[in-house]
């Protein structure tokens, strides 16, 4: 709260957006109810998406700024969650950097030249800031239409994204990287630092040009032991966040399958950590001391159980919640493709009701 107080005029947390329940629940103070957003709420699960999809790639559409505004603003418009998140890639990046990346229908982001050795890595092109203008307009351009409602800006964090460049592509295991930063340390360590000056640079557009919090996402860090996480990961994640430290915005980390990385991650440099669904969220606030907001954590395989069964399911991750100093609710992870668009509009209005 005294961070938040901080932030000049003029700046987007400012006036109805600063008053926000998301807002004021990342900053640890109480609201008129529970905020909710979805990740992924923005995307196949709504027909509106898939038309203004229609015939455009997925980068081009996010290089595109009327179309990633209009993207952004249509799960607020539907189903009126607390949030808009940016509609855009964690390689959107690595693209504007110049580096040959397509993100592929069903299998994900897909590189042209793997990053596999030091050579690979020092030959990987940095990110000019003009590049960054097409988000710095779909950004402001989403704010304009936003109104009190606050806009999400995000970036991959350091591990995740360099675990489709060394990949080459999506993988179950990771164990290309998690190699190297065994094996040859010191391109491990410039590939995250690479990696880690994108996605900070990235962030830092989005919140200069008008996002009121942003989210990291290392949705593959549950792959990692907690040693290796510390050893060879947080310091690039806490130098991506660092990025936009001094603008006051608050920042969340997520990742999948991170019961053991909580409390690491959080002192990477977040105000509020994603606890996805295999770990309750009292459990996780209880690792994280008490101290630090959550964000979570319904099953998304819920969404398509019986209303009841969700709604009874959300009772529970409510109430686990109340053990942390602050809830933003969430899935555990993104809204699967085949979502009833419906289910998620009365999900976010039970919520409320629940939690006002
Ligand atoms: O609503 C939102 O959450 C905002 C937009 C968003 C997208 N990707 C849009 C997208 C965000 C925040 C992301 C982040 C992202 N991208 C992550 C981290 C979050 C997570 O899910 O853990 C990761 C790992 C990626 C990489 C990526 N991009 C994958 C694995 C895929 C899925 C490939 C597929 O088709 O199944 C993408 C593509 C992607 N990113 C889509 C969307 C809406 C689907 C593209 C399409 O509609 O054709």
């Amino acid at each position: 709260a005294r961070r938040l107080s901080a932030v000049p005029q003029g700046h987007p947390l400012h006036g109805a957006v600063r008053d926000s329940a998301l807002i004021r629940t990342l900053g640890g103070l109480p609201a008129e109810h529970a905020p909710v957003w979805f990740m992924r709420q923005a995307g196949r699960s709504l027909p509106e998406y898939r038309e203004a999809r229609a015939g455009t790639g997925m980068l081009e559409a996010c290089l595109t700024p009327v179309l990633a505004a209009e993207i952004t603003l249509q799960p607020v418009r539907r189903h009126g969650v607390d949030a808009a998140i940016f509609f855009s890639d964690i390689v959107v990046p690595m693209k504007l950097a110049s580096v040959a990346v397509d993100i592929v229908a069903g299998r994900g982001p897909v590189l042209e030249h793997p990053v596999r050795t030091a050579a690979d890595v020092a030959a990987l092109p940095e990110l000019p800031d003009a590049a960054l203008d097409p988000i710095r307009e779909a950004v402001a351009r989403t704010v304009a239409e936003l109104g009190g409602t606050p806009l999400i800006g995000f970036a991959g964090a350091p591990f995740t994204i360099a675990a489709y460049a060394v990949e080459g592509g999506p993988s179950r295991d990771h164990l290309r990287p998690r190699t190297m930063m065994h094996a040859d340390p010191a391109a491990w360590d410039a590939l995250a630092q690479w990696a880690a000056r994108t996605s900070g640079a990235f962030l830092r557009a989005q919140v200069e040009a008008g996002a009121s919090a942003v989210q990291l996402f290392d949705s593959w860090a549950g792959s990692l032991s907690l040693a290796d996480y510390e050893q060879h990961v947080q310091r690039h994640s806490a130098d991506a966040l660092a990025a936009v430290a001094d603008l006051g915005v608050p920042r969340i980390h997520f990742g999948t399958g991170t019961g053991e990385l909580l409390g690491a991650m959080r002192d990477a440099g977040a105000d509020a950590v994603g606890v996805d669904y295999r770990i309750p969220l009292d459990v996780a606030a209880r690792r994280l001391g008490g101290r630090t907001v959550v964000q979570g954590n319904i099953d998304p395989a819920l969404l398509d159980a019986p209303r009841d069964v969700l709604h009874e399911h959300t009772r529970d991750v409510l109430r686990r919640g109340r053990a942390a100093p602050g809830h933003v609710v969430n899935l555990g992870h993104g809204v699967p493709p085949g979502t009833v668009p419906d289910v998620l509009s009365e999900l976010v209005t039970f919520i409320h009701k629940e939690t006002r």
